[in-house]
């Protein structure tokens, strides 16, 4: 046997023996990366909360994928690198533009399982039990997100087999984490062994510290079945069996049946126009797409461009307009399979003229005097956030959520990944307010089978029918009021990208009637809303925005946010 014939034999050994090296394991190294803000490419581009995610994303497009195969396979690699809010346990939403022009949403929210009923968080005194609908067992719905990569594969190129290698190897092989993820791991450690029945891979004896190694062998194994047995491989079978055993252990009530049965749905996405572009969003269960629809709609003629960036006459504006939005969320939105959504009503140019009557510049409005719009009801009829963009032009935008940071801050014991606390974005009780702060009544009640209201906002902006912008953040709440920031930045402050994503927000959603304002808004700017009569709380973040802009030059540029390791990469 001569030596170079020996070489190859033993080359080969080695890497039959590495089970990571199977199924064309992917070239992206989890113990050596770095985060990278912006990026400049004309190939595709990748903006995600994580540096490893991004890069797959961009390393499948070169493998020959387009950008819904780079989005199939970020979100499984942010399940891995991301647990806070990357996941397989949530759901959330995709909103597409593919190069043929179709404009495509897909709806993988969670949903209320059958057990579920509209007074089940309300104690025999009356009392709304927010600890229960917040965190453990009873706080999960049926988890969308397995579904949803499985409802997008019908877009994409490459075999799912492909798409979920890296995920399965970075959850095999094990990862560095950095130092936000190894400072909110440590944070919720008392949380972690409250809320599960079985020590989570998640607790280690000692503090977590910046460059300490992640495996999850059971959450790979779970991959795993995934890769074997597709949608069956999480929603029947042994993942669905430990799902099952979980919740019995802790009185959860999702059952097998419940798996069995869930669908992400494809959705008519909600479309509207503003001074020549066409704004592709996600329609109900998500609230995003029409609160961003009003809240345009509303500055659309006001000359607020003119009015300048953190101007007090534009932040006014902007405020009010907020306030009546989210007035009319609270009323009126709801999952339209259950209650009519008064959608047409609630974005009609005479009713959004009519909302903004009794606006006066200069002097605050109140909640209690803006109430929910008189729409006519019936007419006929922590979260984490990926943009995308590829040659071709096809443009991806994918919001996911746990709800909050690690949902309810169960992982499923022997699967390995957290269930979502996503019930609490159901009203459950009227009138009191979520995590978020954020209250409503009958639309958005508890049913079996219903889908709680949202308001992440994918969010793809064509000019002549060809994607410009996608863009998109968690930050419950604040996620369309961030978005309806970023999109007034680009198209009427002129910012640029990088100031477009970095610049202090502000947000207001009706009740409270307050105003957050993030950490380095301008002070002089706070103080001229105080005199108008406003009340001012500080913030120290909102919101993680993902965007990617198409420069006219035509190059792709994109830009992570710098409030956390958000990442972009292009090629
Ligand atoms: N869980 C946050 C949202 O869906 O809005």
């Amino acid at each position: 046997m001569n030596k170079r014939f020996l070489l190859l034999l033993l080359i080969y050994f080695f890497s039959a023996c590495n089970p990571s090296k199977k199924n064309n394991q992917s070239s992206i190294d989890g113990y050596h990366y770095s985060v990278q803000k912006s990026t400049l490419a004309t190939n595709g581009t990748v903006v995600s909360a994580h540096s490893l995610a991004s890069r797959i994303g961009v390393q499948i497009m070169k493998e020959g994928g387009n950008a819904i195969d780079a989005a199939i396979a970020t979100q499984l690699a942010l399940a891995v690198v991301y647990p806070e809010a990357g996941n397989l346990g949530g759901g959330g939403f995709f909103v597409a533009h593919l190069a043929d022009g179709r404009n495509i949403a897909i709806d993988f929210r969670e949903m209320a399982p059958s057990a579920a009923s509209r007074d089940m968080y309300i104690d025999s005194t009356g009392a709304a039990r927010t600890d229960l609908s917040q965190n453990g067992h009873l706080s999960a719905g049926i988890p969308g997100t397995v579904a949803g990569l499985f409802a997008m594969m019908q877009y994409a190129k490459l075999p799912f087999e492909k798409l979920i290698q890296p995920a399965i190897d970075l959850a095999e092989n094990g990862f560095v984490i950095g130092k936000r993820e190894a400072s909110h791991l440590n944070d919720i450690r008392d949380e972690l062994f409250r809320y599960n029945t079985l020590t989570p891979v998640f607790i280690k004896n000692e503090r977590w510290q910046g460059g300490d190694t992640l495996i999850q062998t059971d959450l790979a194994n779970t991959l795993k079945r995934i890769r074997e047995k597709g949608a069956p491989g999480f929603y029947e079978g042994e993942t669905a069996r430990l799902i099952i055993q979980e919740m019995k252990r802790a009185n959860g009530i999702i059952t097998y049946n419940d798996l069995k049965n869930y669908k992400a749905l494809t959705r008519e996405p909600h479309t509207f126009y503003y001074k020549g572009y066409t704004i592709i969003g996600m329609p109900m269960p998500s609230s995003g797409g029409l609160l961003l629809n009003q809240m345009m709609k509303m500055v659309e003629n006001r000359n607020i461009g003119k009015m300048g960036f953190h101007s007090p006459e534009a932040t006014q504006l902007m405020i009010e307009v907020e306030r009546r939005a989210f007035a009319d969320r609270a009323e009126y939105m709801g999952d339209a399979d259950f209650y009519k959504v008064p959608v047409k009503a609630l974005s009609s140019d005479k009713y959004l003229a009519d909302r903004m009557k009794d606006y006066i510049p200069g002097k605050a409005g109140t909640s209690t005097a803006i109430k929910p719009g008189d729409a006519v009801p019936y007419e006929s009829a922590e979260t984490t956030h990926l943009s995308i963009l590829d040659k071709d032009g096809n443009a991806v935008s994918v919001t996911t959520t746990l709800n909050n940071s690690y949902g309810s801050k169960t992982v499923v014991g022997g699967a390995g990944f957290f269930l979502n606390d996503e019930m609490d974005d159901f009203s459950i009780k009227p009138g009191v307010a979520n995590m978020y702060g954020a209250v409503g009544g009958d639309a958005n009640a508890i049913q079996p089978g219903k889908r709680m209201l949202s308001s992440m906002a994918p969010t793809i902006v064509l000019k002549d029918n060809v994607p410009v912008i996608v863009a998109g953040t968690p930050g419950g709440t604040t996620i369309p009021t961030s978005v309806f920031q970023t999109l007034l930045n680009i198209i009427e402050f002129g910012m640029t990208t990088e100031e477009v994503v970095n610049q202090p927000k502000f947000h207001h959603q009706w009740q409270p009637d307050e105003v957050d304002l993030e950490t380095g808004f301008p002070p002089a700017v706070a103080t001229q809303l105080q005199k108008m009569g406003y009340t001012i709380k500080d913030r120290t973040e909102i919101g993680r925005t993902e965007v990617i802009r198409v420069l006219p030059n035509g190059k792709l540029e994109g830009i992570a946010d710098r409030r956390g390791e958000d990442d972009a990469e292009g090629w």
